[in-house]
């Protein structure tokens, strides 16, 4: 059964991209009994020789090759299994803590800070020289309870200040030098809609907050990476004006913004060509990075789900990509653990390793991909 605290948002999704709710859970299982793609290769290939011998690249090879942050988010938790360990190092060049960096998880109280989780994942970057990027400073979505209670009662806008000054501060600097990019505001807009988001921070501060936000992050760490991050833009042509007119604001307000993540959570399985490329290309032509930040691509009824997964798979890095996008990081990479079984409900398979860690085609299309953008092609 699905946690109750997010069918609210995936029902509200599923209208926008038209799906009836059932049909969410209707293709349970049917990736499961699909086939999975010939193993990548395993051996350890300089840069070079995977440059002219692209067969014998690690995926992580391929992306290092190609100049592209290949990312996933990782669990503390699951760090102790080799099977996890062996296919993320082979695989990725990045990685992102998938909730131990949330406030409500770092620090749940005024006076508790539970660094360890996310201590142990960042110095498991340090010692397999993974990049990592910081999810998430600012994030208040009131179902999924991001933002710990302790903050959301105070109502005070010089006491709020005070707390996220302190927060954030206290984040980036135990941090500093290890984590080179961060999400700074986690989902500024409206789920479903393209108003500014009225979360509680925007109750409290205003809708500069988002500003606000930048310019605190930036002097806690003037070295870092600040990126905004949205989701649920891939279905909503009125979402992705907002998002594009946000930035704009915020490059034209002079405010220190580096980049914009586009989640890609695809929960139709699909999305209609060309959409991530225009959105990419807007972006870009206001100055700033773009990256695909949590991508999953939930298997659909398709006869042959795989093989229509692999092709959005690639669809989407080609987009990506194609304009000039250098980061694609995907919300997980086994079958095996994925917030998809909890948000739509089990077997919808989004991932590009299958839950005993063979790879899918969905890996082969990540790694055509990069293979044909090497040396920034
Ligand atoms: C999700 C995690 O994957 C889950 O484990 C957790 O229970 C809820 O959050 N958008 C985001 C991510 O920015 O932080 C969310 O991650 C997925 C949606």
């Amino acid at each position: 059964m699905r946690p109750r605290r997010f069918v609210a948002i995936a029902s509200a999704l599923a209208a926008v991209v038209g799906l009836a709710a059932a049909s969410l859970a209707a293709c349970s299982g049917a990736a499961e009994t699909g086939r999975v793609a010939p193993p990548a290769s395993q051996t350890t290939t300089t840069r070079a020789s995977c440059t002219h011998r692209p067969d014998a690249c690690t995926t992580r090879q391929a992306a290092d090759a190609a100049g592209v942050t290949l990312g996933t988010a990782v669990a503390a938790s699951h760090l102790d299994q080799a099977d996890y360990r062996r296919t993320l190092l082979e695989t990725f060049n990045s990685i992102t803590p998938e909730n131990e960096l949330k406030w409500s998880s770092i620090h749940p109280t005024p006076d508790t800070w539970n660094f360890g989780p996310a201590d142990q994942i960042v110095d498991f970057a340090q010692a397999n020289d993974l990049q990592v990027k910081g999810h998430n400073l600012i994030w208040d979505q009131k179902v999924i309870g991001s933002t710990p209670d302790w903050v959301l009662r105070i109502d005070d806008p010089a006491e709020l200040r005070r707390v996220i000054r302190d927060h954030i501060t206290t984040v980036m600097h135990r941090y500093r030098g290890k984590v080179d990019r961060w999400d700074v505001v986690n989902e500024p807009l409206d789920t479903v809609g393209s108003g500014l988001y009225d979360n509680h921070f925007r109750h409290v501060l205003g809708d500069d907050y988002v500003a606000e936000m930048f310019r605190i992050a930036h002097e806690a760490d003037p070295e870092a990476h600040l990126f905004l991050n949205e989701a649920a833009v891939e279905y909503q042509p009125a979402k992705a004006g907002a998002l594009i007119a946000l930035v704009k604001r915020l490059v034209d307000e002079g405010t220190p913004i580096d980049g914009v993540g586009v989640q890609g959570h695809l929960i139709s399985g699909s999305v209609e060509p060309g959409v991530l490329r225009t959105l990419f290309d807007e972006l870009r032509s206001l100055g700033v990075a773009v990256a695909i930040t949590e991508l999953d691509i939930p298997t659909s009824s398709d006869a042959r789900p795989l093989d229509a997964q692999a092709t959005v798979y690639g669809q989407v890095l080609a987009e990506c990509l194609d304009a000039s996008c250098r980061e694609v990081t995907t919300w997980g990479f086994t079958d095996r653990y994925t917030w998809i079984d909890d948000f739509l409900g089990p077997g919808r398979a989004p991932l590009p390793f299958d839950r005993s860690y063979r790879p899918k085609s969905a890996l082969n299309a990540i790694r055509d991909e990069l293979l044909l953008h090497q040396n920034g092609n």
